[in-house]
């Protein structure tokens, strides 16, 4: 089924804004993309769409209306004709995951199936080469949301996500779940609880909503001194709670970074009981963590990037946090395959980047082989829940920010928490969101490419 509400806008139209002021150094030099723009609209405004994509599809999944009402509809962007078309998920969920396996499936795991509580255990498996859900679909071994799902190889590892505290697992009401589902290219699933080592502290094994990144191998690998790594997972940041069985307990932010590589993988095959050094391999802890902010490997860098302060006092909403414009970059290339932990910071990418505006919630991706990574929109006052229309982009090679009057992109809604995906190394498509605050969804769509 094709959309019949296309319109195609030539990015100059966009110049509506004064031009932004950047604390980083602009590239105005030859070396900036020139910018393909369309504008669409999902079937149904929504945010927290699940998205996933191989080289042709770009799939954006359930996602809750203006009440949080959850949804099965999924818009499906095929690259090859430039046309969109539309399909249900068997479950209508909010806060699932999407993810891609072997460049051909597209799984949908986990989420909410109702506006308030009740985690699902559904994996929806959408298989691109025939156009078809796989039913009956695949289960989770424990239901749960807002799970992290890192893409490896042949295989995908779902880490982290909430889960009902009456679950088997024994988590408490405010500790993320243990359990770690990973699924193969021929569709086998393994399961296993991830026990903290005997050097941890009062941290949980996960946190809530880590920032993570993950690459199935990276283009530039012959330069890449952790290329004896085809494939990377990164864990970074996060929440969680102190003393969590506490009425009023006091939230945290986790300042640790995490690893996985093909070493890591391996050696966590067959393990029953699951220890702390198995699967991640701990870095350096972050200088400044916060809440909210995203992650997005490009690479052998990892950016974390924007978020907010944490609440100070114990039971406090975010509410009157502030923003950070900081994008830390971590680089994984650095990191040893053993558990001793290399100093990450990434000097020559000067270590930590400013974004133009101060935000949370942005919608990060890469494209062109890793050389330019956009940070998209964003919640930037949670008291009038005023969202921005920024789009910064950085160029990797040149190291600057390449957003120049010249060659100025954003939304045409202005919003925060997009979905967004990269289709074909080129084309960038961020979709839905919430154009105030933590209500009033969006069907805005942007599609940017350089192809
Ligand atoms: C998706 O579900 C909606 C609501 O149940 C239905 O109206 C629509 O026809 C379905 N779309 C497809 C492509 O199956
Ligand atoms: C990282 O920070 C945590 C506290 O958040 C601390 O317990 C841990 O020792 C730190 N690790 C390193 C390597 O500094
Ligand atoms: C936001 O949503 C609320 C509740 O649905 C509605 O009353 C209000 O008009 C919406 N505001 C905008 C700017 O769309």
């Amino acid at each position: 089924m094709k959309y019949s509400y296309w319109s195609t806008l030539i990015l100059p139209i966009l110049l509506t804004t004064a031009p932004l002021v950047h604390p980083a150094p602009l590239d105005s030099s030859s070396d900036v993309p020139t910018w393909n723009y369309q504008n669409v609209w999902l079937k149904d405004s929504r945010s927290a769409m699940a998205v996933a994509s191989t080289s042709r599809y770009a799939i954006f999944a359930g996602g809750e209306d203006n009440v949080g009402e959850p949804t099965t509809l999924v818009d499906v962007y095929d690259h090859q004709t430039n046309t969109w078309s539309a399909s249900n998920v068997s479950q209508a969920r909010r806060s699932m995951v999407g993810a891609t396996l072997a460049n051909r499936y597209v799984l949908f795991a986990g989420g909410m199936v109702s506006g308030t509580s009740a985690y699902s255990d559904v994996v929806d498996i959408y298989d691109t080469q025939t156009g078809q859900w796989l039913n009956p679909p695949a289960r989770l071994s424990l239901p749960r949301a807002n799970i992290q799902a890192l893409s490896l190889g042949d295989r995908v590892v779902f880490v982290s996500g909430s889960a009902d505290a009456s679950a088997a697992t024994g988590n408490s009401p405010m500790v993320a779940s243990t359990t770690v589902d990973m699924v193969d290219a021929k569709l086998q699933w393994t399961s296993s609880v991830m026990k903290a080592g005997s050097s941890s502290s009062a941290i949980p094994y996960f946190s809530f909503g880590p920032a993570t990144g993950s690459m199935l191998s990276s283009p530039d690998s012959a330069a890449d001194p952790a290329s004896q790594s085809s494939v990377k997972g990164v864990l970074v940041g996060g929440n969680y709670f102190e003393n969590p069985n506490e009425v009023r307990p006091v939230q945290k932010v986790d300042q640790r970074t995490r690893l996985i590589t093909t070493t890591s993988l391996k050696s966590n095959e067959g393990l029953t009981d699951k220890s702390s050094d198995s699967l991640f391999i701990n870095g350096p802890n972050l200088s400044t963590a916060v809440l909210e902010a995203v992650g997005l490997l490009a690479g052998r860098y990892f950016f974390y990037a924007g978020g907010r302060t944490a609440p100070s006092s114990p039971g406090s909403s975010p509410s009157g946090s502030t923003f950070s414009a900081n994008v830390e970059v971590l680089d994984v290339g650095l990191a040893k395959s053993t558990k001793s932990s290399a100093h990450w910071l990434a000097k020559d990418q000067g270590g930590k980047l400013q974004l133009s505006e101060a935000r949370s919630q942005i919608a990060t991706a890469s494209l062109a082989s890793n050389k330019f990574v956009l940070f998209g929109g964003g919640l930037i006052n949670d008291q009038s829940g005023l969202v921005t229309k920024t789009i910064d982009v950085y160029n990797t090679h040149t190291q600057k920010w390449v957003t120049s009057e010249s060659n100025y992109m954003g939304f045409h809604i202005p919003r925060t928490g997009a979905s967004v995906a990269t289709v074909g190394d080129c084309m960038v498509i961020f979709a839905g969101g919430r154009i105030m605050g933590n209500r009033n969804v969006t069907g805005a769509v942007d599609m940017f490419d350089i192809c």
